[in-house]
């Protein structure tokens, strides 16, 4: 069956924050790369999740997406209509159908309005939704389809617990009736046992209303749970991109392997026989990342290639004519399956990770 045509295709998505130094005349002295080439699809309804570590660029991405922000360079096509471009009315309309949810449903929320208003603000941007006599009703109707009493409509915030307040927030992101929701870290927040209860209802929501979701999270569980697709980032790129089977059963970049080894394993056994990569040293500034592979500095399989090659992302030769989930986008010059990740069998052994290269890289690391 033919592929439906993707709904967002972002191509090359860069986002560079100027640093700057003097107090009279500023003068540009560098770059945070906070996103450095960044591209994906997103279809209709399917869910993409987006992983990595804290400071990769994940909250970036989708503040660009948003339109919250302008991207350095790179483009965001909604619709095949390239979104960065737009301005006034044509950009209005394209944010009205893409929402943002944001990650803390304590401090998202203005605590001085009530749920009513809250829910109900994305109609004064866009009063052409909701007539202003409907909007009392949509509100009530929205509050209920996240689950919420409407009768609670004058309630303030404060009067709600974690998970009842990221329903609000979710209730305001579908008040415009989107077409594609951003979730930043919609979960992040919520003690675990509401987590779940969150994650279900985004689905239903998704089944219910055609929605399309962008979902950032660090909780690799959760991301698998819901995705269809996940990309997995670090320092601004996307280092792997797969089905959830290929990226959770299959990887073949050293990073998601390590970030996967990670993951915790309920079951004794299984955590007897996994076996852990242990990476060593932080990431590495933005401002001012490794040439060729960025990962490199932490990686155990770096080579002398590693450091002046960027790796691009794409099937690696070495599984272009496989028939196995193996076959996907990595950005690795020494892709490879590790036989061993999160939670199946193997040797109880962990793989420390000696400490970064010398300059420049050199031989085989120890693994
Ligand atoms: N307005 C800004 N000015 C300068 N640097 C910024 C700005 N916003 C983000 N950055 C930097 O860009 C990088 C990426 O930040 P971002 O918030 O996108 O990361 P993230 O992946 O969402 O992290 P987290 O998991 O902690 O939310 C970080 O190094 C951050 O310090
Ligand atoms: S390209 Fe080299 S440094 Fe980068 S992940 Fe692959 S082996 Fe490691
Ligand atoms: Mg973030």
């Amino acid at each position: 069956m033919p592929r439906a045509e993707p709904i967002l295709e972002v191509r090359d998505l860069v986002r560079h924050y100027p640093l700057t130094r003097g107090v009279l005349f500023r003068k540009q002295v560098g770059a945070v790369k906070a996103v450095d080439g960044v591209s994906f699809e997103l279809r209709p309804g399917e869910t993409l999740g987006i992983v990595g570590e804290s400071g990769c660029g994940k909250s970036t991405v989708a503040r660009t997406l948003v339109n919250l922000e302008r991207p350095t360079s790179g483009s965001i096509r909604y619709q095949g209509e390239d979104i960065t471009r737009l301005s006034g009315r044509a950009l209005k309309a394209v944010r009205r159908d893409i929402q943002m949810v944001f990650q803390d449903p304590y401090t998202s929320l203005n605590p001085r309005m009530t749920v009513g208003d809250i829910v109900g603000e994305p109609y004064e941007i866009h009063p052409e939704v909701a007539p202003k006599g409907d909007r009392r009703r949509r509100v009530r109707e929205l509050l209920e389809v996240v689950g919420l009493n409407p009768e609670h409509v004058n309630r303030y915030p404060h009067q709600f617990s974690g998970g009842q307040r990221q329903r609000i927030g979710i209730a305001r992101g579908l008040a415009l009736r989107p077409r594609v929701i951003v979730a930043d870290e919609p979960v992040s927040a919520l003690d675990v046992s509401v987590q779940a209860q969150v994650v279900n209802l985004m689905e239903r929501l998704q089944d219910e209303f055609g929605l399309s979701y962008v979902f950032i999270a660090h909780d690799l569980s959760i991301v698998r749970h819901i995705s269809d697709r996940v990309g997995v980032m670090y320092l601004g790129r996307i280092v792997e991109t797969g089905t959830d089977t290929e990226i959770y059963d299959h990887p073949t970049h050293p990073y998601t392997q390590a970030l996967l080894s990670a993951v915790p394993v309920p079951d004794p056994e299984a955590r007897e026989r996994r076996e852990r990569i242990l990476l060593s040293g932080d990431v590495p500034s933005p401002a001012d990342p490794p040439s060729g592979c960025r990962f490199r500095t932490r990686c155990w399989k770096a080579r002398e290639r590693c450091a002046l090659e960027v790796p691009l992302l794409a099937v690696p030769a070495a599984f272009r004519d496989a028939g196995t989930p193996a076959r996907h986008d990595s950005a690795c010059h020494f892709a490879e399956e590790l036989p061993v990740v999160a939670g199946g069998a193997g040797p109880p052994r962990d793989r420390p990770v000696p400490g970064p290269p010398p300059p420049g890289g050199s031989g085989p690391r120890a693994a």
